[in-house]
């Protein structure tokens, strides 16, 4: 039988750190599919992208025409607003979607439009495993699972700029020592780190809720790494992950693991291989 070798065309949402890796990750044939559309607000960020790609996208003009862009899938590596603002009209124009501002469907509005949207649609939604190892267990467990508990530690300067500093009165300029700045659920701690903290949305999403997954936050200015650590126990037993994440060079505040996991989740999307993992 002849095979079928027609690439998926992906349309990317973001050209920054994790977009710019995927980008070069398709131009370079790690991922079998075509980039043909590209959008970012900031058009400097865009034409960079394209510059250093061998076969060059298209830069739409807004992501309106993006959206309706003739491409298979759309990538966001943008922002928690990007999911909010375009989800909803990426799947109305018939185009999967793969999210990496995990954050956005911790508010249930936007998780009811988007799961609504893909089943009146007929188009996937794709949530990689970012920056965590483990989903995969969470998932299987969500029905036994008694509690589910994230600790993430950071270095101070990964964690500026987030709105958890405007109310608060702890500087992160001058924490010298490990310090625990925040313990609450996922579901606030996504809106006061909103950069920072989407493994703590995709855990809410595969387990337990965001009201039930706890998380605690330690800026701690001695380690460059970002680490995760996953508790979980339950009727099922009990599960505990550690993830020393080394950061993307190019922003601090992501992992070089989020970039990896949204490039072979892609893989998987578009390639005809053997799926290993639940
Ligand atoms: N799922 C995970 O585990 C995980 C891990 C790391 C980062 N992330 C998230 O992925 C996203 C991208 O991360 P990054 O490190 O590439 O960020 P980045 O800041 O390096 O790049 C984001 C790019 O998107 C553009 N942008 C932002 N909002 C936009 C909008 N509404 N429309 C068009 N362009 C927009 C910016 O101009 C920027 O160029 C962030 O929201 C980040 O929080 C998720």
């Amino acid at each position: 039988m002849p095979r079928n070798t027609g690439l998926k065309r992906i349309g990317l949402l973001g050209c920054g750190a994790i977009g710019t890796e995927i980008a070069i990750a398709v131009d370079s044939g790690k991922i079998p599919a075509k980039l043909t559309h590209v959008f970012d607000f900031s058009k400097e960020s865009s034409a960079l992208l394209v510059s250093k790609l061998k076969n060059k996208p298209v830069i739409t003009e807004n992501v309106g025409l993006l959206a309706a862009s003739p491409v298979d899938l759309i990538v966001e590596a943008a922002s928690q607003d990007a999911v909010r603002d375009n989800a909803l009209s990426i799947l109305q124009n018939r185009k999967d979607l793969m999210i990496m501002s995990v954050g956005a469907l911790l508010d249930e509005s936007i998780f009811d439009i988007v799961l609504e949207g893909c089943k009146d649609f007929g188009k996937h939604v794709y949530l990689p495993s970012g920056a965590i190892a483990g989903l995969d267990a969470i998932r299987a467990v969500k029905d036994e699972l008694d509690s589910l508990v994230l600790v993430t530690t950071k270095n101070p300067k990964a964690l500026k700029g987030a709105k958890f500093f405007e109310t608060s009165e702890i500087d992160p300029d001058k924490i010298s020592k490990p310090t625990v700045i925040y313990e609450g659920a996922a579901q606030e701690a996504v809106k006061l780190f909103p950069a920072n903290i989407n493994v703590a949305a995709l855990l809410s999403i595969a387990g337990i809720g965001s009201t039930k997954t706890r998380v605690k936050l330690v800026a701690d200015p001695n380690t460059d790494k970002n680490t995760h650590e996953i508790e979980a126990s339950g009727k099922f037993g009990r599960l505990s992950i550690k993830v020393e994440n080394v950061p993307s060079s190019s922003n601090p505040k992501t992992s070089r693991l989020a970039t990896l996991s949204a490039i072979e989740c892609l893989r998987k999307i578009c390639g005809s291989e053997i799926q290993i993992g639940t």
